[in-house]
């Protein structure tokens, strides 16, 4: 009996070998005689070669095999002649004859090609995602994937973490996204609610003494769709009992480093320890909590240079309480006018009202500019300005501006920063450049509702130091939460949590919610709460970001098996769909549906 091999793992080493390999036909070429097909399989690609005279039944099959038929071959292993060595390919100095070439399955031509990545149209690749997934390249995000989750629960598993799985059934409690809701058919009127994370049942288990807790866990949020977001997601969700904001950090920097190292060898980490960015730090230097450290050109205050200044949009700005920050975009102080207003009207997307510039020439050592708003700056201003920069601006560069209030210049400065970086390539993909951002706000006033909003969710402990605050000023709280960011994504996100039932009650009525309220929502865990709650904390990873940004993916569902559109569809079963009216009325749902869904 001849051994089976996955076609791609055969080698010099095999040759003489009698064996059987399974897959599909990549491709086929007929030289009118000889007549090649490349076997692919998971592993691999695989050539076969057919000569008529060796074998003429199997060439007579070989014949009529066309591109993505299911192939079984039995044959003996033979060195490629000279000269026909490939060396791209793992399998390329050897070829396959086969004893016995048998159709397993035949297959109608595709509706796109799978033996390639070239680009095809996403709706066509998901509505056929069982094709899709047979790509060179979807087949090794998927084994990424299966990397990533093999690591993570390995390390976890040596340090005495337990897996163990939640509900998908839950209650519906507030936590941040809408929910998605499931009918009770025994309970006519009432409603599960999909977890948008085990938030709350990984605390109960941190109640129940399993002190180390993880889970590969789904979570279901019913929100705008983005590059990076889909409304059913993967986490690698911890928590932990007994220990300080330290050791999750050093448990999740241990981690991903160790993941870097199995999975993508090839790649750099910027910097380890990982720095850490406090949430003002970061805020002020990069325009948001999730910096892409992998270049500089940060958010620089230029405020104090120009308080007094002629020019009345920063002047302004600063007197009505706002601030004046620039950039330093190196080497485009030759854009041209029209992509000058592209700029402007890019940071207007994100509320700045207007991006003042000065573009910078450097003349006999001292800079000029030919700006508009130049002529309100002396020579010695402008030197001052250039300054300011990291490693100063020079002639050849152009610096723009944004003056507003703190949160607009943040946001358009930060947007600003990200899209430059990538247009002008001072981005090295090589590198994962991780970072922490840690103390982060508590609560958040809500402005519309007169009351305070949690920034991390209800269960988030303050800074021990702070809890004072809570009484005095509650918008100056810190939180002992810590969000991990690699390359600007937001990787992971945690906290250590409240486990005292005054300081969880001065929370809840600080966000306005009655005891009854209160009880209502999250009596399960102010109750266990009440029974001996150990100190705990924990964190949770996006697992399919992490996916993304191992697989250097920038489409979030390229890492998913079965991924749903921007619109939360999914393509290929066609879901969601309508349900006959028996299936309603066993649920107890009459529909009251818009007009323009009423016609169709
Ligand atoms: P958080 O809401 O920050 O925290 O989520 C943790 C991580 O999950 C990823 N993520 C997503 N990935 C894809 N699509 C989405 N829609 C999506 N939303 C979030 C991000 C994020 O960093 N229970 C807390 C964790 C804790 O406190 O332990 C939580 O869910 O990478
Ligand atoms: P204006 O006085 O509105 O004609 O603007 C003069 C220049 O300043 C234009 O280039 C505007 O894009 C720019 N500008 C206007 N408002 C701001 C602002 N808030 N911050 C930075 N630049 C601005």
């Amino acid at each position: 009996m001849a051994k089976v091999y996955p076609a791609g793992e055969l080698r010099l080493e095999n040759v003489g070998e009698e064996v059987t390999v399974h897959g599909w036909v990549n491709n086929r070429r007929d030289l009118g005689g000889l007549i090649f097909i490349v076997l692919r399989d998971r592993s691999g690609l695989l050539q076969v070669a057919i000569d008529p005279r060796d074998n003429p039944e199997a060439h007579a099959v070989a014949s009529d095999v066309r591109n993505e038929y299911v192939l079984k071959i039995t044959g003996k292993v033979r060195p490629r002649p000279e000269g026909t060595v490939n060396d791209k390919l793992p399998t390329g100095r050897i070829e396959l004859v086969p004893a016995t070439l048998e159709v397993l399955n035949a297959a109608k031509p595709l509706p796109f090609q799978v033996n390639d990545n070239a680009e095809v149209d996403e709706l066509q690749r998901l509505r056929y995602r069982y094709l899709d997934l047979r790509r060179p390249f979807m087949q090794r995000n998927m084994i990424i994937r299966h990397r990533i989750t093999k690591f993570m629960r390995d390390y976890l598993d040596e340090r005495a973490f337990l897996e163990i799985e939640t509900p998908i059934l839950i209650k519906s409690t507030p936590e941040g996204a809408r929910d998605y809701l499931v009918p009770s058919r025994v309970h006519p009127g009432e409603f599960y609610a999909l977890p948008q994370s085990p938030q709350q049942l990984k605390q109960l288990l941190m109640v129940s003494g399993m002190e180390r807790y993880f889970q590969i866990a789904r979570c279901f949020r019913d929100e705008d769709l983005r590059a990076d977001r889909q409304p059913e997601f993967t986490q690698l969700d911890i928590e932990m009992s007994f220990i300080q904001q330290e050791d999750i950090l050093q448990l999740l920097e241990g981690l991903y480093i160790g993941m870097c190292e199995a999975v993508r060898p090839d790649k750099k980490i910027k910097q380890t320890p990982f720095p850490r960015f406090t949430y003002v730090e970061s805020m002020a230097r990069y325009g948001n909590d999730k910096p892409d450290i992998r270049f500089g050109m940060e958010l620089t205050d230029i405020s104090d240079l120009v308080k007094d200044s002629e020019f009345k949009v920063f002047s302004g700005a600063i007197a009505a309480g706002g601030q004046v920050k620039g950039l330093c975009l190196p080497g485009v102080a030759n854009y041209t006018r029209r992509e000058l207003d592209g700029l402007v009207d890019y940071v207007k997307q994100f509320g700045a009202k207007g991006l003042a510039w000065l573009a910078l020439d450097g003349e006999s050592g001292s800079l000029t500019s030919k700006s508009p708003a130049a002529k309100f700056f002396t020579p010695e201003q402008l030197q001052a300005i250039a300054g300011r920069f990291a490693d100063g601006a020079k002639g050849g560069d152009l610096l723009v501006f944004v003056a507003d209030q703190p949160n607009v210049v943040a946001n358009a400065l930060g947007r600003l920063r990200n899209e430059m970086g990538r247009r002008l390539n001072v981005i090295d993909h090589n590198i994962f450049a991780f970072c922490w951002v840690v103390d982060f706000p508590l609560l958040e006033w809500n402005e519309d509702e007169k009351r305070w909003d949690a920034v991390h969710h209800p269960f988030t402990a303050p800074k021990p130091e702070h809890i004072g605050l809570l009484d005095t000023d509650p918008g100056a709280a810190k939180a002992n939460a810590y969000d991990l960011v690699c390359n600007g994504y937001e990787t992971a996100g945690g906290s250590i949590r409240i486990h005292q039932r005054d300081v969880q009650s001065k929370m809840f009525s600080l966000m306005s919610y009655s005891l009854e309220d209160a009880q209502a929502r999250f009596g399960h865990l102010l109750n266990a709460f009440e029974y001996g709650a150990p100190p705990h904390g924990g964190v949770a990873a996006g697992l399919d970001r992490t996916v993304m940004l191992f697989a250097d993916e920038e489409n979030i569902r390229n890492v998913i098996a079965f991924p749903k559109t921007q619109s939360a569809t999914d393509e290929m079963t066609q879901a969601p769909s309508p349900v006959d009216s028996r299936q309603l009325a066993e649920l107890h749902i009459a529909l009251a549906l818009p007009p323009e869904k009423k016609q169709s």
